[in-house]
């Protein structure tokens, strides 16, 4: 295929949930990979409560906040800069709605269906458009 416009960089973010069990993160790069995207760079890091905060800022104040960055600071993350024909869209679709039990109704192929467990431990995140994945990819890469 050729290079063209509707070829994007986004941000898949395996969450503290998964990102230690090898098998999941070996789920989740083989969904990536099987999807026909690229993945151009990667790194495994722990986010403080500021970073967490920061990186979810458009949240602040709902009253899921507190948990969500308790949650994404709880421990590593493994961040992927993914490249692919619309992949920012691609990919939110392959990842599922945002509640474990929601995606295994609707979508029960979705990542967080298969490996998602409920409330905030939905086990990936994927970023919502062309600007939050230029603004989340610049907080790892
Ligand atoms: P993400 O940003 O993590 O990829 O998730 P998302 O786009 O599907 O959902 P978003 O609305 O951006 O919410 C970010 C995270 O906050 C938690 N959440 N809880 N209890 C609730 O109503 C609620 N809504 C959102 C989830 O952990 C979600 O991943
Ligand atoms: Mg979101």
């Amino acid at each position: 295929m050729q290079r063209g416009e509707s070829v994007f960089n986004t941000l898949a973010l395996i969450k503290p949930d998964i990102a230690q069990d090898e098998k999941a993160v070996s789920h989740v790069i083989r969904r990536i990979t099987g999807r026909g995207y690229l993945i151009k760079d990667r790194v495994e890091i722990k986010l403080s409560n500021a970073q967490a905060r920061a990186f979810y800022a458009e949240h602040a104040g709902k009253p899921f906040f507190d948990g969500l960055v308790a949650f994404m600071s709880s421990g590593p993350l493994v961040a992927l800069l993914i490249e692919g024909d619309d992949v920012i869209r691609g990919w939110r679709t392959m990842i599922g709605p945002t509640s474990p039990a929601a995606a295994r109704q609707l979508a029960p192929q979705s990542i967080r269906a298969v490996l998602g467990a409920d409330g905030p431990r939905n086990a990936v995140h994927g970023s919502d458009s062309a600007e939050s994945a230029q603004r989340e990819l610049s907080f790892f890469f």
